[in-house]
C-alpha cells in the first residue's frame, strides 16, 4: 500500500493541498481526478520527490518514508511521467531511457547493450519504440512511451502518469490504457491523473477526487459514474440545460453587412442586445477568420461592420474596444494573455492607455476584486499569468473582457480545453452578460455548448453563413454542407 496522510502544501497565500489523504493499493490503477488547479500535480509531486510538503507523511507498505528528491522516489520504486515531457530531443530513444543509468563496457557507454535493454523492456511491457530513433523525430505517443520506458528502466514499481492522454490521439490513448492495465496485472501500481471522467472510468479500479486541495470522495470505478464524479469535482450538480432569456432581445449591437475578408464570403449577420448568437461549424470553415474580421485583426475586403451603432469597418482593434467590443480569443495564450506579465497587469491590459500614470496599488486592488469576482484561483495578483492552470487562465481573460460591461462580446471557443467546473462558470458569465443586455456572438466547435447557451445558432460552412437552426440534426446537416 501507498499511503499519503495529511499532506499540506502552500504556495505563498495559496493552499494547494489542505490535508490530503490518499491510499493506493498495489497492483491497481488508481485515478486522481479534479478540475484544473485542484492540486493533482502538486500531490503527485509530493510522492514523486518533486514537491516538498509542508506537513503530512508518506508511507509505503506501512513504513514511513522520506522522499526529498526524484532520486529518493526512484530508490523507493516510484517514477513520474510528467505532463510536459522531459526528454532530450536530439538523443536516441535508448540514450534517453538509460540516461544516468547507462550500461557500460570498457569504461564507456555501451550502445548495443542499451539498445538491447530498451528492446527487451519494450517487449515486456507492450511499449515498442525503435531504440535508435531520435526522440525529436517521434510522434508524441511514442515520446510518451519513451518516458514510460525510462521510468520502468529505473525500476519503478509505482508509475505516476500526469494527464498522459492530453497530448494523445484517441487511438494512442487506447493503447496507453492497455499498457496501464497490463502493468497493474504484473503487480505494478499506476497513478493516473486526469480530468476526463470517461477515460478514468474505463481504465481505473479506484478514483480519488480532489477539489481545491481537499479530497471530496473516493470511489470504486465500478460503483460510480461520470455524473457523480463531476459533482464531486465541482461540489454541486452540473447545470447544462438551455435557459432562455427573461426579456426579448433589443436593438442590434453588432451588424455585419456583406462583410468580407480573406477566407470569408460576404456575410450578413446581426446580434442584438440581450441575445446570444451561436456560430456552429466544423473547425476550419472560417471561424477564426470571422472572429479576426470582427475583432479588427484581419483587414476587411468589402462590406461594413457596425458595433453599438458606430460604423467601424476599418477601425483599429483599440477603436473597436473603445466602442464596446470585448474579445475572448480562441487561443488564450497566444492572444488572450501575456504569460510573463503579472495577473494584475493582464487584467489592466487594453485599458492601460487611458491612464496617465500607473497606480500600482490601485491596479492590484482592482485585480484582487476581479480575481475574487471571477473565481480565478491564483496565488497572488503579482504572480505571472504563466502560473495559472488552463481554466484559471481562461477565467482571467473573461474577467478582463467582461469587467467593463461591454456592449458586444465576441467569445471564441471559450471553454476549449478547460474542465467542467470552469466551463460551467464561463457559461454562467456569458449568460449573465446577455441578461444585462450585451449581445454575445459565441463561436464554438462544441455543438452541446451552443445548444446549451445560444438563443439562435447560425452555421458557417466554407466561409459562408449557410443557415440558422436550433435543431441538432438540422445543424449537423448544415455543418456538413447539406444546404446545397
Ligand atoms: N510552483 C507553484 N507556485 C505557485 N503556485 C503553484 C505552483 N504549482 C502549483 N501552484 C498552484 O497550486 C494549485 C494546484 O496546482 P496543480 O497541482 O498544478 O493543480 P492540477 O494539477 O490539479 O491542475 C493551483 O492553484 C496552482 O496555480
Ligand atoms: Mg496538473
Amino acid at each position: 500500500m501507498i499511503a499519503l496522510e495529511g499532506i499540506v502544501k502552500r504556495f505563498g497565500a495559496l493552499t494547494a493541498l489542505d490535508g490530503v489523504d490518499l491510499t493506493v493499493e498495489r497492483g491497481t490503477v488508481h485515478a486522481v481526478v479534479g478540475e484544473n488547479g485542484a492540486g493533482k500535480t502538486t500531490l503527485m509531486g509530493v510522492l514523486g520527490g518533486i514537491v516538498a510538503a509542508d506537513a503530512g507523511t508518506v508511507s509505503l507498505d506501512g513504513e514511513p518514508v522520506r522522499i526529498a528528491s526524484v532520486e529518493d522516489a526512484y530508490a523507493h520504486g516510484i517514477g513520474m511521467v510528467h505532463q510536459h515531457f522531459r526528454l532530450f530531443r536530439r538523443l536516441t530513444v535508448a540514450e534517453n531511457v538509460v540516461m544516468g543509468r547507462e550500461p557500460r563496457r570498457r569504461g564507456g557507454y555501451d550502445h548495443a547493450a542499451a539498445e538491447a535493454l530498451v528492446d527487451e523492456l519494450g517487449r515486456a511491457h507492450g511499449l515498442r519504440v525503435d531504440p535508435r530513433a531520435r526522440v525529436g523525430e517521434l510522434s508524441v505517443g511514442d515520446q510518451q512511451r519513451v518516458e514510460l520506458l525510462r521510468a520502468l528502466h529505473r525500476a519503478a514499481d509505482v508509475l505516476i502518469l500526469d494527464e498522459p492522454t492530453a497530448v494523445l490521439t484517441p487511438q494512442e490513448a487506447e493503447g496507453l490504457f492497455g499498457v496501464m492495465r497490463e502493468l497493474a496485472g504484473q503487480g505494478r501500481t499506476v497513478l493516473f491523473i486526469s480530468h476526463k471522467l470517461r477515460e478514468v472510468l474505463t481504465v481505473s479500479d479506484t478514483v480519488t477526487v480532489l477539489r481545491r486541495g481537499s479530497v471530496t470522495g473516493v470511489r470504486r470505478a465500478s460503483e460510480t459514474d461520470e455524473r457523480e464524479l463531476a459533482g464531486l469535482m465541482v461540489g454541486r450538480a452540473i447545470e447544462s440545460a438551455y435557459q432562455a432569456p427573461d426579456t426579448p432581445a433589443g436593438e442590434p449591437v453588432l451588424r455585419l453587412e456583406a462583410l468580407t475578408a480573406r477566407g470569408l464570403k460576404p456575410l450578413d449577420l446581426e446580434v442584438s442586445a440581450g441575445e446570444i448568437v451561436g456560430v456552429a461549424g466544423v473547425a476550419g470553415n472560417g471561424q477564426t477568420e470571422l472572429a479576426e474580421a470582427i475583432a479588427g485583426l484581419r483587414p476587411r475586403e468589402g462590406g461594413t461592420l457596425t458595433i453599438a451603432g458606430r460604423a467601424l469597418s476599418d477601425a483599429t482593434v483599440a477603436q473597436r474596444r473603445e466602442a464596446g467590443l470585448a474579445h475572448i480569443p480562441e487561443d488564450r495564450y497566444a492572444r488572450g494573455l501575456a504569460r510573463e506579465a503579472t495577473i494584475a497587469e493582464n487584467l489592466l491590459m487594453g485599458t492601460h492607455r487611458r491612464r496617465f500614470r500607473l497606480d500600482r496599488r490601485a491596479m492590484n486592488a482592482r485585480a484582487r476584486e476581479l480575481v475574487e469576482a471571477f473565481d480565478v484561483r491564483a496565488g497572488d495578483v503579482g504572480d505571472r499569468a504563466a502560473t495559472l492552470s488552463g481554466g484559471n487562465a481562461q477565467k482571467l481573460v473573461i474577467a478582463r473582457e467582461l469587467a467593463g460591461e461591454p456592449a458586444v462580446v465576441l467569445a471564441c471557443q471559450p471553454t476549449r480545453g478547460v474542465d467542467i467546473g470552469a466551463a460551467e462558470f464561463v457559461h454562467a458569465q456569458l449568460r449573465a452578460a446577455r441578461d444585462r443586455g450585451a449581445g454575445v456572438l459565441l463561436i464554438s466547435a462544441d455543438l452541446d455548448e451552443l445548444l446549451a447557451l445560444a438563443d439562435r445558432i447560425v452555421v458557417l460552412y466554407e466561409g459562408a453563413l449557410v443557415g440558422e437552426s436550433r435543431d441538432e440534426a438540422e445543424l449537423g446537416l448544415l455543418m456538413a454542407g447539406a444546404h446545397a
